[in-house]
């Protein structure tokens, strides 16, 4: 009988009689049924603390995928917040590079401008060198003539050649035409500088006598050059080569341009500009400047469009990166070498003729 009845019951017939057996007679439906009772309410708190238990599981597990919920759309936030300062560093981006296009319009219909101007200069400057070559002829003939007409009367020509300084006249006159026959021929040279550099009449690839190109690109850069370095030529011996050499011109400007303003600061620098063949399809140009030299983290960044390290509003960063698309049209290359504090060797590779199926639309 003892053996059904539950452990709590047991143990309290145990505490009143000493044992259950010992509980007095007559009792047994009771304790049954208190016992009953007992493993009824049992039954009940087990089911309570299952239920309990289950809720508490599924709290849990709601609160983790609210945590989670939060976490991705936290994620998200911050994905989009970023994609808005991408965007808006795109704006600003879009928004420069509009502003460089219509700079660099601008350049070409001031090149243009330039171009028309210098061939408008060409017939003046045409005729007034030929009068001045003819004026030399005569004032020979006068100087020649008076020198005779004087030895023929010298009593009376003394004090009128006298009074006229014919001595200092007959000096100084050969002398300013000879100077002004110098301007002109300078005027020419910049006329035709000019015009070679901007190459306006040109459309279509053309082969092109390279040295000319860096000789008057050169010219035109001269002022940003000549105060702060000297130039040497070292050209070899170069075939013609098919390009579009206004483009080509442009390049030779910026990295010239570039090497100035390297050395620029520091003591007179030297520039080379060094030509030649390595093989019978390509030519090289170098340009080695003794300038301030590219740090090494920059050396990998300088031919990406806007990366500069000249201060804001000095360069647009543009200069190599217009470059570097050009060679490439040419299907060329451009290699710098560089050390900080010795200089800077910029090396442009260009095939001596365009390779077939690299045609491209004429546009100079
Ligand atoms: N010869 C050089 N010596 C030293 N640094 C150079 C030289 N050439 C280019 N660099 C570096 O490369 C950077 C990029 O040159 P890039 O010509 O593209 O732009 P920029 O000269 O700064 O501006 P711009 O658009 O006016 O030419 C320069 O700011 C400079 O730091
Ligand atoms: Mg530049």
């Amino acid at each position: 009988m003892t053996a059904q009845l539950h452990k709590l019951l047991v143990r309290q017939l145990r505490r009143a009689y000493g044992s259950p057996e010992a509980a007095p007679a007559g009792m047994e439906t009771l304790l049954a049924v208190v016992s009953q009772a007992y493993a009824d309410a049992d039954a009940d708190r087990t089911m309570i603390e299952r239920s309990l238990e289950l809720m508490s599981q599924e709290l849990t597990q709601r609160n983790a995928q609210l945590q989670a919920e939060l976490e991705e759309r936290q994620r998200a936030r911050e994905a989009l917040e970023l994609k808005s300062a991408e965007q808006q560093a795109l704006i600003a981006r879009l928004e420069e590079a509009h502003n460089q296009l219509l700079q660099s319009e601008k350049m070409a219909s001031i090149g243009q401008l330039a171009a028309g101007v210098a061939h408008e200069i060409n017939n003046p400057i045409g005729f007034v060198a030929s009068n001045l070559s003819t004026m030399q002829q005569y004032a020979q003939t006068v100087v020649a003539l008076v020198d005779a007409l004087a030895a023929l009367a010298p009593q009376e020509a003394g004090g009128l050649l006298e009074q006229h300084e014919w001595e200092y006249l007959r000096e100084d006159m050969p002398a300013l035409l000879d100077e002004s026959g110098d301007g002109i021929r300078r005027v020419k040279q910049i006329v035709q500088d000019l015009k070679d550099f901007s190459h306006v009449d040109e459309r279509a690839w053309q082969y092109a006598d390279l040295h000319k190109g860096l000789d008057s690109t050169l010219n035109i850069v001269a002022n940003e050059v000549k105060y702060v370095a000297d130039v040497e030529r070292q050209y070899g011996e170069l075939p013609e080569v098919e390009c579009h050499a206004s483009q080509l011109n442009q390049v030779f400007m910026n990295v010239l341009v570039n090497a100035a303003h390297a050395i620029k600061g520091g003591p007179r620098g030297r520039i080379v500009v060094r030509t030649s063949q390595p093989d019978a399809d390509h030519v090289l140009i170098e340009f080695r400047d003794s300038g301030s030299g590219i740090a090494p983290q920059h050396l990998p960044r300088i031919f990406d469009p806007f990366f500069t390290t000249k201060p804001v509003g000095s360069g647009t960063g543009l200069g190599l990166s217009l470059s570097w698309g050009i060679v490439r049209d040419h299907g060329g290359r451009i290699d710098v070498e560089s050390q900080v504090g010795e200089g800077t060797t910029f090396r442009i590779v260009l095939p001596v003729q365009r390779l077939a199926g690299e045609a491209k639309p004429d546009v100079a």
